[in-house]
Protein backbone atom coordinates (compact mmCIF):
# COMPACT_ATOMS: atom_id res chain seq x y z
CA UNK A 1 0.00 0.00 0.00
CA UNK A 2 1.33 3.16 -0.60
CA UNK A 3 0.46 6.73 0.47
CA UNK A 4 2.00 8.92 -1.85
CA UNK A 5 0.85 12.19 -0.96
CA UNK A 6 1.89 11.87 2.57
CA UNK A 7 5.36 13.51 3.96
CA UNK A 8 6.25 12.27 7.69
CA UNK A 9 7.60 14.69 9.98
CA UNK A 10 10.03 13.53 13.21
CA UNK A 11 10.87 16.24 15.67
CA UNK A 12 14.12 14.81 17.08
CA UNK A 13 15.18 18.37 18.75
CA UNK A 14 14.75 17.65 22.20
CA UNK A 15 17.46 18.17 24.79
CA UNK A 16 17.49 14.40 25.73
CA UNK A 17 18.36 15.48 29.61
CA UNK A 18 17.07 12.02 30.90
CA UNK A 19 19.67 10.66 29.71
CA UNK A 20 22.92 12.74 30.22
CA UNK A 21 25.78 12.23 30.27
CA UNK A 22 24.94 10.08 26.93
CA UNK A 23 23.29 13.13 25.45
CA UNK A 24 25.81 15.78 25.89
CA UNK A 25 26.87 15.71 22.82
CA UNK A 26 24.80 13.24 20.93
CA UNK A 27 20.98 13.35 20.42
CA UNK A 28 18.92 11.09 22.32
CA UNK A 29 16.95 9.85 18.83
CA UNK A 30 20.68 8.27 17.97
CA UNK A 31 20.63 6.13 21.16
CA UNK A 32 20.91 2.02 19.82
CA UNK A 33 18.03 -0.05 20.65
CA UNK A 34 19.72 -3.12 20.94
CA UNK A 35 21.47 -2.31 17.39
CA UNK A 36 19.79 0.28 15.76
CA UNK A 37 19.48 4.14 16.73
CA UNK A 38 15.66 4.63 17.93
CA UNK A 39 15.34 7.16 15.15
CA UNK A 40 15.68 4.60 12.46
CA UNK A 41 13.13 2.35 13.65
CA UNK A 42 10.55 5.35 13.30
CA UNK A 43 11.67 5.87 9.69
CA UNK A 44 11.52 2.47 8.76
CA UNK A 45 8.34 2.73 10.87
CA UNK A 46 6.91 5.82 8.00
CA UNK A 47 8.40 3.86 5.06
CA UNK A 48 6.77 0.78 6.31
CA UNK A 49 3.19 2.40 5.37
CA UNK A 50 3.99 3.98 2.56
CA UNK A 51 6.00 7.64 3.53
CA UNK A 52 9.25 8.03 1.29
CA UNK A 53 9.34 11.74 2.01
CA UNK A 54 10.64 11.97 5.82
CA UNK A 55 11.31 15.66 7.66
CA UNK A 56 13.70 15.60 10.72
CA UNK A 57 13.06 18.27 12.38
CA UNK A 58 16.89 18.52 14.65
CA UNK A 59 18.13 20.55 17.33
CA UNK A 60 21.96 20.75 18.36
CA UNK A 61 24.40 17.96 17.18
CA UNK A 62 22.15 17.39 14.40
CA UNK A 63 25.13 15.86 12.35
CA UNK A 64 24.82 12.54 14.04
CA UNK A 65 21.25 11.97 12.35
CA UNK A 66 22.15 13.43 8.78
CA UNK A 67 25.17 11.32 8.91
CA UNK A 68 23.14 8.07 10.00
CA UNK A 69 20.68 8.48 6.55
CA UNK A 70 23.81 9.26 4.52
CA UNK A 71 25.93 6.57 2.43
CA UNK A 72 29.40 6.02 4.24
CA UNK A 73 31.56 5.52 1.34
CA UNK A 74 35.21 4.63 3.22
CA UNK A 75 32.93 2.37 5.29
CA UNK A 76 31.14 0.47 2.51
CA UNK A 77 34.47 -0.05 0.70
CA UNK A 78 36.06 -1.63 3.54
CA UNK A 79 33.36 -3.76 4.14
CA UNK A 80 32.74 -4.69 0.27
CA UNK A 81 36.79 -5.22 -0.14
CA UNK A 82 36.60 -8.25 3.33
CA UNK A 83 33.41 -9.39 1.55
CA UNK A 84 31.07 -8.95 4.42
CA UNK A 85 27.79 -8.60 2.29
CA UNK A 86 25.67 -8.89 6.00
CA UNK A 87 27.49 -5.69 7.66
CA UNK A 88 27.55 -3.85 4.38
CA UNK A 89 23.76 -4.51 3.35
CA UNK A 90 23.15 -3.17 7.21
CA UNK A 91 25.29 0.16 6.52
CA UNK A 92 24.06 0.95 2.91
CA UNK A 93 20.07 0.05 4.38
CA UNK A 94 19.97 3.07 6.04
CA UNK A 95 20.98 5.37 3.88
CA UNK A 96 18.60 4.04 0.75
CA UNK A 97 15.42 3.64 3.43
CA UNK A 98 13.72 7.07 2.52
CA UNK A 99 14.12 10.36 1.00
CA UNK A 100 15.48 12.05 4.06
CA UNK A 101 15.41 15.77 5.10
CA UNK A 102 16.46 17.85 8.06
CA UNK A 103 15.22 21.44 9.06
CA UNK A 104 16.21 22.83 12.17
CA UNK A 105 14.12 23.95 15.09
CA UNK A 106 16.79 27.16 16.41
CA UNK A 107 15.20 26.90 19.78
CA UNK A 108 13.06 24.41 21.14
CA UNK A 109 9.57 25.79 21.92
CA UNK A 110 7.59 22.98 22.50
CA UNK A 111 5.78 20.10 20.09
CA UNK A 112 3.97 22.54 18.09
CA UNK A 113 6.70 25.00 17.14
CA UNK A 114 8.92 21.61 16.13
CA UNK A 115 5.79 20.58 13.91
CA UNK A 116 5.28 24.41 12.46
CA UNK A 117 8.69 24.54 10.94
CA UNK A 118 7.87 21.72 8.80
CA UNK A 119 5.34 23.82 7.01
CA UNK A 120 7.92 24.64 4.10
CA UNK A 121 8.51 21.36 3.37
CA UNK A 122 5.18 20.13 3.67
CA UNK A 123 3.30 22.55 1.91
CA UNK A 124 -0.17 22.27 1.11
CA UNK A 125 -0.03 17.90 1.26
CA UNK A 126 -0.97 15.73 4.41
CA UNK A 127 1.67 14.42 6.74
CA UNK A 128 2.52 12.40 9.21
CA UNK A 129 4.20 13.17 12.59
CA UNK A 130 6.08 10.68 14.64
CA UNK A 131 7.48 10.94 17.89
CA UNK A 132 10.11 9.00 18.07
CA UNK A 133 10.22 8.14 21.99
CA UNK A 134 7.17 5.63 21.10
CA UNK A 135 8.62 2.88 19.06
CA UNK A 136 5.43 0.57 17.60
CA UNK A 137 6.28 -2.65 17.03
CA UNK A 138 6.39 -3.42 13.30
CA UNK A 139 4.00 -6.50 13.45
CA UNK A 140 1.08 -3.85 14.54
CA UNK A 141 1.15 -1.39 11.62
CA UNK A 142 -1.03 1.44 13.35
CA UNK A 143 0.03 4.12 11.06
CA UNK A 144 -1.14 2.07 8.25
CA UNK A 145 -4.38 2.16 9.87
CA UNK A 146 -4.68 6.37 10.71
CA UNK A 147 -3.30 6.85 7.03
CA UNK A 148 -6.64 5.13 5.23
CA UNK A 149 -8.87 6.51 8.38
CA UNK A 150 -7.71 10.16 7.16
CA UNK A 151 -8.52 9.27 3.82
CA UNK A 152 -11.84 7.94 4.70
CA UNK A 153 -12.91 10.69 7.17
CA UNK A 154 -10.79 13.77 5.75
CA UNK A 155 -10.62 14.60 9.34
CA UNK A 156 -6.94 14.52 11.70
CA UNK A 157 -6.40 11.36 13.56
CA UNK A 158 -4.60 11.01 16.57
CA UNK A 159 -2.80 7.48 18.25
CA UNK A 160 -4.71 7.22 21.91
CA UNK A 161 -4.27 4.07 23.67
CA UNK A 162 -5.03 3.26 27.06
CA UNK A 163 -2.54 3.66 29.73
CA UNK A 164 -2.63 3.26 33.60
CA UNK A 165 -4.21 6.35 35.53
CA UNK A 166 -1.55 6.83 38.19
CA UNK A 167 0.93 7.83 34.53
CA UNK A 168 -1.65 9.74 32.92
CA UNK A 169 -0.38 12.75 33.51
CA UNK A 170 2.85 12.43 31.16
CA UNK A 171 0.73 12.55 27.95
CA UNK A 172 -2.02 14.59 25.98
CA UNK A 173 -5.67 13.22 26.95
CA UNK A 174 -8.60 13.09 25.21
CA UNK A 175 -12.66 12.91 25.89
CA UNK A 176 -13.68 10.81 23.50
CA UNK A 177 -17.73 8.80 21.80
CA UNK A 178 -17.46 6.32 19.74
CA UNK A 179 -17.82 6.00 16.13
CA UNK A 180 -19.43 2.92 14.03
CA UNK A 181 -15.87 1.16 14.51
CA UNK A 182 -14.29 -0.48 17.01
CA UNK A 183 -11.02 0.71 17.76
CA UNK A 184 -12.24 4.40 16.00
CA UNK A 185 -13.62 7.60 18.74
CA UNK A 186 -14.62 10.40 17.94
CA UNK A 187 -12.50 13.05 19.95
CA UNK A 188 -14.20 15.71 22.17
CA UNK A 189 -11.31 17.43 23.88
CA UNK A 190 -8.05 16.84 24.47
CA UNK A 191 -6.23 18.14 27.59
CA UNK A 192 -1.80 18.44 27.96
CA UNK A 193 -0.66 16.24 30.79
CA UNK A 194 -3.74 16.74 32.98
CA UNK A 195 -3.51 15.96 36.91
CA UNK A 196 -5.02 12.77 37.03
CA UNK A 197 -8.39 14.10 38.60
CA UNK A 198 -8.75 16.15 35.81
CA UNK A 199 -8.31 13.84 33.20
CA UNK A 200 -10.90 13.46 30.73
CA UNK A 201 -9.99 9.49 30.30
CA UNK A 202 -7.38 7.29 30.45
CA UNK A 203 -7.10 7.29 27.07
CA UNK A 204 -3.68 8.95 25.85
CA UNK A 205 -2.23 10.42 22.78
CA UNK A 206 0.88 8.17 21.66
CA UNK A 207 3.23 9.85 19.52
CA UNK A 208 1.30 9.39 16.29
CA UNK A 209 -0.51 11.71 14.29
CA UNK A 210 -1.83 12.61 10.63
CA UNK A 211 -2.53 15.73 10.10
CA UNK A 212 -3.98 18.09 7.18
CA UNK A 213 -2.00 21.54 6.45
CA UNK A 214 -4.35 23.59 8.34
CA UNK A 215 -3.00 22.63 11.71
CA UNK A 216 -0.44 24.74 10.64
CA UNK A 217 -2.76 28.48 10.97
CA UNK A 218 -4.02 27.27 13.89
CA UNK A 219 -0.14 26.62 15.03
CA UNK A 220 0.88 30.44 13.99
CA UNK A 221 -1.10 31.24 16.85
CA UNK A 222 -1.17 28.81 19.13
CA UNK A 223 -0.52 30.34 22.59
CA UNK A 224 2.09 28.75 25.04
CA UNK A 225 0.56 26.17 27.05
CA UNK A 226 2.01 23.89 29.39
CA UNK A 227 5.71 24.29 30.75
CA UNK A 228 5.22 27.35 28.62
CA UNK A 229 5.84 25.17 25.41
CA UNK A 230 3.94 25.74 22.03
CA UNK A 231 1.96 22.48 22.53
CA UNK A 232 0.65 20.19 19.29
CA UNK A 233 -2.22 18.89 21.57
CA UNK A 234 -3.50 22.25 22.12
CA UNK A 235 -3.98 23.32 18.60
CA UNK A 236 -5.69 19.61 18.00
CA UNK A 237 -7.92 20.98 20.77
CA UNK A 238 -8.74 23.63 18.48
CA UNK A 239 -9.53 21.57 15.54
CA UNK A 240 -11.51 18.98 18.02
CA UNK A 241 -13.88 21.78 19.26
CA UNK A 242 -14.45 23.05 15.46
CA UNK A 243 -11.54 25.10 14.76
CA UNK A 244 -9.98 24.88 11.74
CA UNK A 245 -12.75 24.50 9.03
CA UNK A 246 -11.57 20.45 9.06
CA UNK A 247 -13.68 17.39 9.69
CA UNK A 248 -12.75 17.51 13.60
CA UNK A 249 -10.16 14.96 15.30
CA UNK A 250 -10.53 11.51 15.73
CA UNK A 251 -8.69 8.51 17.28
CA UNK A 252 -7.40 4.73 16.34
CA UNK A 253 -7.45 3.16 19.86
CA UNK A 254 -4.29 1.32 19.89
CA UNK A 255 -3.84 -2.05 21.26
CA UNK A 256 -0.37 -3.54 19.93
CA UNK A 257 2.59 -3.52 20.92
CA UNK A 258 4.36 0.10 21.88
CA UNK A 259 7.80 0.57 23.88
CA UNK A 260 8.12 3.69 24.92
CA UNK A 261 12.02 4.57 24.88
CA UNK A 262 11.69 8.31 26.96
CA UNK A 263 13.05 7.40 30.22
CA UNK A 264 15.65 5.56 31.59
CA UNK A 265 13.75 2.53 33.14
CA UNK A 266 11.38 2.11 29.81
CA UNK A 267 13.91 2.29 27.41
CA UNK A 268 16.11 -0.52 29.03
CA UNK A 269 12.26 -2.82 28.80
CA UNK A 270 12.26 -1.59 25.08
CA UNK A 271 15.80 -3.29 24.55
CA UNK A 272 15.09 -6.42 26.30
CA UNK A 273 11.43 -6.98 25.24
CA UNK A 274 12.65 -6.22 21.39
CA UNK A 275 15.96 -8.24 21.85
CA UNK A 276 14.18 -11.53 23.71
CA UNK A 277 11.91 -11.51 20.70
CA UNK A 278 14.83 -11.73 17.75
CA UNK A 279 15.67 -14.75 16.29
CA UNK A 280 19.32 -14.13 16.49
CA UNK A 281 19.20 -12.83 20.48
CA UNK A 282 16.28 -14.31 21.61
CA UNK A 283 17.32 -17.72 22.00
CA UNK A 284 20.07 -16.90 23.98
CA UNK A 285 18.99 -13.75 25.83
CA UNK A 286 15.62 -15.69 27.03
CA UNK A 287 16.69 -18.48 29.33
CA UNK A 288 19.63 -16.16 30.43
CA UNK A 289 16.97 -13.58 31.48
CA UNK A 290 14.73 -16.03 33.33
CA UNK A 291 17.87 -17.60 35.56
CA UNK A 292 19.02 -13.98 36.27
CA UNK A 293 15.25 -13.51 37.35
CA UNK A 294 15.36 -16.03 39.68
CA UNK A 295 18.85 -14.48 41.48
CA UNK A 296 17.25 -10.99 41.69
C1 LIG B 1 4.33 14.60 23.80
C2 LIG B 1 2.96 15.25 23.66
C3 LIG B 1 1.91 14.49 24.47
C4 LIG B 1 1.92 13.03 24.07
C5 LIG B 1 3.33 12.44 24.21
C6 LIG B 1 3.38 11.02 23.66
O1 LIG B 1 4.78 14.79 25.12
O2 LIG B 1 3.03 16.61 24.06
O3 LIG B 1 0.64 15.05 24.26
O4 LIG B 1 1.00 12.31 24.86
O5 LIG B 1 4.29 13.22 23.50
O6 LIG B 1 4.62 10.42 23.88
P1 LIG B 1 6.33 14.53 25.57
O7 LIG B 1 6.41 13.08 25.90
O8 LIG B 1 7.18 14.92 24.41
O9 LIG B 1 6.54 15.41 26.76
Amino acid sequence: MSHKPFKAVIPAAGLGTRFLPATKAMPKEMLPVVDKPAIQYVVEEAVQSGIEDVLIIVGRNKNNIANHFDSVPELEEKLRAKGDHDKLAKVEYSSDLADVHMVRQGEPKGLGHAVLRARGHVGDHPFAVLLGDDLIDERDPLLTKMLEEYDQRGATVIALMEVDPEHIHMYGVAAVEPTDEDDVVKVTQLVEKPKKEDAPSNLAIIGRYVLGPDVFDILEHTEPGKGGEIQLTDALQELASGGGGGGGVYGVVFRGRRYDTGDRLDYIKAIVQLASDRDDLGPQLRPWLKDFAATI
